[in-house]
């Protein structure tokens, strides 16, 4: 499993916790994957862990909780997806012919893994690459295939895509071909392992489905991806509470005169007070939602103060960070753990 990225574009949330530990609808990130690749018969994960590569063990330890074998491997310089792989292999136990699944540490996705292995041994694939749609494959591998799935090129964030079929971020591995990748170097499989293999004439199959997926790499997709959870648009046995429109944590405080919904999770030993409307959000453990606040699709980072009457909208709240009363935080905007907005500092419009 992936998880060394820094999750830049996740800031300022992955300051301090790297992207696949980030609270999500009441558990670590991660804790979904793992649960599922569980259910699909994974016994065994090993973690490429480089950036805050300490936090992951004391978090999962050794998965007996999952039902897993958990080993951690750490690059002291990131290596790139493809040198993280290859760093990763050392602690594989299996034979060359085995199969190795391989998941980006940053995404949901409700497609069958089962099939996807199937498929691979069947056709006795190099490497298989579960794809999916989306609207702008310009931000991802934009992958095409032929009329039999057998992958034709690779081109990662192409400006001038070819197809809206995507690299979704989960590969089966054929093991001697993980061992074919240069050792000690950065290597990214997307921009040099895949594209060498397809020139080489190896078999790249693609696993096409429209099974729920996501990459929650941004803000506004790490609250959907909360917010699906909670709702149960994605199935996870990881979910700390049956799915529904709110999950909230052991000893917090939901006011019954507050509103909270739309997928929400409130956080362990958060307050809610009357009056307060929260829809489609993450509220960190012990964050104070104020009388009267507005808090729609946000991300509010653990013990942070929203005062009396604030909107937030799409928008992200660091760690213990304070929003002081009249302040509208609106279109993405992001709040530096710690920082204090005194009152009325921030509007989006002038007419209040
Ligand atoms: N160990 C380690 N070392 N892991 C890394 C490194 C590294 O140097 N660099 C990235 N990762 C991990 C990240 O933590 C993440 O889980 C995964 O590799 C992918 O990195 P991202 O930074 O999230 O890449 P992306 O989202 O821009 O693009 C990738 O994912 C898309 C699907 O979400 C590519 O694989 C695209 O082709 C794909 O479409
Ligand atoms: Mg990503």
């Amino acid at each position: 499993m992936l998880v060394g990225g820094q999750g830049t574009r996740l800031r300022p949330l992955t300051l301090g916790v790297p992207k696949p530990l980030l609270p999500t609808a009441g558990v670590p990130f991660l804790a979904h994957q793992l649960a599922r690749a569980r259910a699909f018969g994974v016994r065994r994960v090993v973690f490429a862990t480089s950036y805050r590569a300490e936090m992951f063990r004391p978090t999962f330890g050794d998965g007996e909780a999952f039902g897993l074998s958990l080993t951690y491997v750490y690059e002291e310089e990131p290596l790139g997806t493809g040198g993280a792989i290859r760093n990763a292999a050392r602690a594989l136990t299996c034979g060359p012919d085995a199969p190795v699944l391989v998941l980006n540490g940053d995404i949901l996705s409700g497609h069958d893994i089962g099939e996807q292995v199937r498929r691979h041994v069947a056709a006795r694939a190099a490497v298989t690459l579960h794809l999916t749609e989306v609207d702008d494959p310009s931000r991802f591998g934009c992958v095409p295939t032929d009329a039999d799935g057998r992958v034709t090129a690779f081109l990662e964030k192409t400006p001038n895509p070819v197809t809206n079929r995507i690299n979704a971020g989960c590969y089966v591995f054929t093991r001697s071909v993980i061992d074919t990748i240069p050792e000690g170097r950065v290597v990214s499989v997307e921009r040099e392992t895949f594209p060498g293999l397809i020139e080489a004439g190896a078999l790249v199959l693609g696993y096409a489905t429209r099974s729920y997926w996501l990459d929650v790499g941004t803000p506004e997709a790490f609250v959907q991806g909360s917010r699906d959870l909670v709702l149960g648009r994605l199935a996870s046995p990881a979910l700390p509470a049956p799915p529904g429109e709110l999950i909230v944590l052991p000893g917090a405080e939901v006011s019954p005169e507050a509103k909270v919904g739309g997928g929400s999770v409130v956080g362990a030993g958060a307050k809610v007070e009357a009056g307060a409307a929260v829809t489609g959000s993450v509220l960190g453990d012990g964050c104070l939602i104020a009388a009267g606040a507005t808090v729609t699709d946000s991300v509010v980072g653990r013990g942070a103060r929203i005062a009396e009457g604030v909107v937030l909208r799409d928008a992200v709240i660091g760690d213990d960070a304070e929003v002081g009363p009249g302040n509208e935080l609106i279109r993405g905007v992001r709040v530096w753990p710690g920082v204090v907005l005194p009152e009325r500092a921030v509007r989006f419009s002038s007419d209040a």
